[in-house]
């Protein structure tokens, strides 16, 4: 993700003394960039997952720079940010997390004049080989013998999981990021920001295996599904499982491919 991150960091024009919000910081890799960038300014980042600011704490802190990490929703950040404190806010990868639509035009009460707000997200139509998948197993007759021998033979267990992954799982949609970056530009717009650039572009990653690709697509966020937390370890595993054997058949030379359309926008305040 190293093309998209520096293209957005380029876009926000850091300057010596800035100080930016870093909403959803995670292990801190661009938050340690964008303070190297402003130092002596200061970057404050907030997560809300103590693991993600303890290994931000952990990358940050021999490097020196003004960093102030926060535990806290970047909601309610936001919503408890005193008017035009910031220079620049940022946020990479956190859409699916929040409600955007609510939030994005929040951000423009930060900033001060003249100030950014720079937004990376993944699209809704990235991952087609899982959204492929998906519909592959929703209309075939495949996945009622894997689950039949997942529920121990027991035909009453199979045809309960088989309607509550039918009931759950009727839409195809795992993610709830934004279609287009111009639907992320208009919610900055109508936060009072002006936009200043606005691009989208496929990131194509590899992966060794179907499982790494299916371990990848979870632990970083870009496909979940609320539901998969109310399921036990073991049916949530059985039903990865039967993604990371799908995705086998992508396979090419280099591995199995997974492709993320990326979404970056960055506004001003006037
Ligand atoms: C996909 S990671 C992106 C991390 C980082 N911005 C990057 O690009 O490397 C998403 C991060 O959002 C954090 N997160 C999820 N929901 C959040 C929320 N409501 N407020 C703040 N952080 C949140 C997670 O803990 C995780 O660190």
């Amino acid at each position: 993700m190293a093309g998209p991150n520096a293209r957005l960091t380029a876009d926000l024009a850091l300057s010596r003394g800035d100080r930016v919000a870093d909403l959803a910081c995670g292990t801190g890799v661009y938050t340690l960039e964008m303070a190297r960038l402003t130092d002596p300014g200061e970057v404050v980042a907030v997560d809300y997952s103590e693991g993600m600011l303890a290994a931000a704490r952990e990358r940050l802190e021999d490097e020196g720079y003004p960093v102030s990490l926060v535990h806290a929703r970047a909601e309610d950040f936001i919503a408890h940010t005193p008017p035009a404190s910031f220079d620049v806010v940022s946020m990479r990868f956190v859409l699916a997390y929040i409600d955007w639509r609510e939030v994005l035009p929040l951000t423009g009460r930060m900033l001060r004049p003249g100030g950014r707000v720079g937004v990376l997200t993944s699209m809704n139509s990235s991952i087609p080989q899982l959204y492929a998948l998906f519909d592959h197993y929703r209309n075939s007759a495949e996945p009622v013998w894997k689950l039949y021998k997942h529920c121990g033979k027991n035909i009453g267990e199979t045809f309960r999981f088989f309607r509550r992954l039918r009931e759950t799982f009727a839409q195809g949609s795992f993610i709830s990021v934004p279609g287009s970056a111009e639907q992320v530009a208009d919610r900055l717009s109508a936060g009072g920001l002006v936009n200043a650039d606005v691009w989208t572009e496929t990131v194509r990653l590899w992966f060794e295996s179907g499982r790494a690709a299916v371990d990848w697509a979870r632990g970083s966020g870009y496909a979940t599904h609320p539901s998969l937390d109310a399921m036990s370890p073991r049916d949530v595993y059985f039903l990865e499982s039967m993604f990371a054997d799908g995705l086998e058949g992508f396979r090419e030379a280099g591995g199995i491919p997974l492709d993320l359309v990326v979404g970056g926008v960055v506004a001003r305040k006037a």
